[in-house]
């Protein structure tokens, strides 16, 4: 009998069909036209959009825009080239500037995506004899960096400073080099790292501390830079690890330090070394949107405004949601049929939010995974709050347990 490649995937193939059977496909949503930050036509359907990790609602700025049409014009849509090779412009340099200079470090080095960014990070700087110490619930960026990497990786329970402290402590003093690495918001239940307790743990055990700022960036802190900012432990974060995908409203990935030292991860990284640079149209967007996050710091207030009504109006209502109320808010829900008939109820109301699952998920749980915007207006928020009051009335929604 032939073997087939595609045998071992034969359960995920059943997975989809069954959730066609409870309501659709969450994970081949498409959308149509998008006509702003918040609304897109799905299903023929004019639909508000609560689930982008788009936080500062920027990927319809004029002068972002206008910068990208100009960078084609100039630079022309890629670069056909590794950064190493001939994909390094002028923009790649104005944006590592930019990100140097909004994240107030020293020196910035731009990948071409977040994703590339933690996995050749890690993978290409942390090797043989050293170890990476990572939170449980980590991006799978992360854990990938660290299949990657020729360190030793340990882990600690989710946001649990005791464990951390219990895997530190049985390093004792090895002369071996440690990088605990941790996220600013987490990107499944929107809960932030007890940074200030890991940063002094990182400082105790003499280890490096770095902080993937992914949908924290543009978000917390005063001047939008992030956890560390927002807990005023910038001086004990070595590195700081960040997309452009969520806040920033494109594309890319950084890595920013004050180590004088960091370009020599231009020859180390190979999601760096072996890929092709960001395009300029995406390059020129970065460095628009990064200087409005810096000049218009009340889109932070907006969208912490917008996430206190969304998360209290859902808090309220009764659903369990994730520990605190970040722009990442995840709906708990019972169960696989609970969960998709919520996510189908939404959107025959004309609200998309994103659907996550077991094992992608901590604890298995079920979620609702809804992102708010600091372009949602009040009535957008109303009508997700309505929608949601009807789905809970007419389902009778058990939340899930805590
Ligand atoms: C915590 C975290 N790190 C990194 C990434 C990767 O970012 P990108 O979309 O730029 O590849 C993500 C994306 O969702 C993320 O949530």
């Amino acid at each position: 009998m032939t073997k087939d490649l595609f045998d071992k995937f034969a359960q995920l193939g059943t997975g989809v069909e069954g959730l066609k059977m409870l309501g659709g496909d969450p994970f081949s949503v498409t959308m149509e036209e998008v006509s702003s930050p918040t609304e897109a036509v799905i299903d023929g359907k004019p639909t508000v959009l609560f689930g982008t990790n788009n936080y500062l609602g920027l990927t319809f700025d004029d002068a972002a825009q206008e910068a990208a049409i100009d960078a084609v014009r100039t630079f022309g849509v890629g670069t056909t080239g590794s950064r190493v090779a001939n994909g390094t412009y002028s923009l790649h340099k104005k944006l590592e500037a930019a990100v140097a200079a909004f994240m107030k470090r020293e020196k910035a080095m731009v990948f071409t995506t977040g994703y590339q960014a933690n996995l050749g990070f890690l993978s290409g700087f942390v090797g043989r004899d050293e170890y990476i110490i990572i939170d449980g619930d980590s991006h799978a960026s992360i854990y990938d960096a660290c299949k990657m990497s020729d360190a030793t990786v340990l882990r600690f329970r989710h946001n649990d400073v005791g464990d951390l402290e219990r895997v530190l402590r049985k390093l004792g003093d090895q002369d071996r080099n440690k990088m605990v690495v941790v996220e600013g918001i987490y990107s499944m239940l929107g809960d932030r790292a007890p940074l200030k307790e890991i940063a002094d743990l990182c400082t105790k055990y003499n280890a490096y501390l770095a902080v993937d700022e992914a949908h924290s960036l543009g978000v917390l802190g005063e001047n939008g830079r992030g956890l560390a900012e927002e807990v005023g432990v910038e001086d004990q974060v070595d590195f700081v690890l960040g997309t452009f995908s969520k806040s920033v409203a494109t594309i890319g990935g950084f890595c920013a330090s004050n180590h004088p030292k960091l370009d020599l991860l231009r020859m180390a990284c190979r999601s760096y070394l072996f890929t092709a640079s960001m395009p300029p149209p995406l390059v020129a967007t970065a460095i628009a949107t990064l200087k409005i996050m810096e000049e218009r710091p009340e889109l932070r207030q907006r969208l912490r405004k917008n996430t206190e009504a969304f998360y209290g109006g859902l808090a309220k209502m009764g659903f369990s949601l994730g520990p605190e109320p970040n722009p990442v808010v995840a709906v708990k829900l019972p169960g696989l049929e609970a969960l998709m008939g919520a996510w189908r109820g939404l959107l025959d109301r004309g609200v998309y939010v994103n659907v996550a699952l077991p094992p992608a998920t901590p604890a298995n749980t079920y979620l609702l995974r809804c992102s708010v915007c600091a372009a949602h207006t009040d009535e957008q928020i109303a009508k997700a709050m309505d929608a949601f009051a009807e789905l809970k009335q007419e389902l009778s929604l058990q939340t899930a347990a805590e």
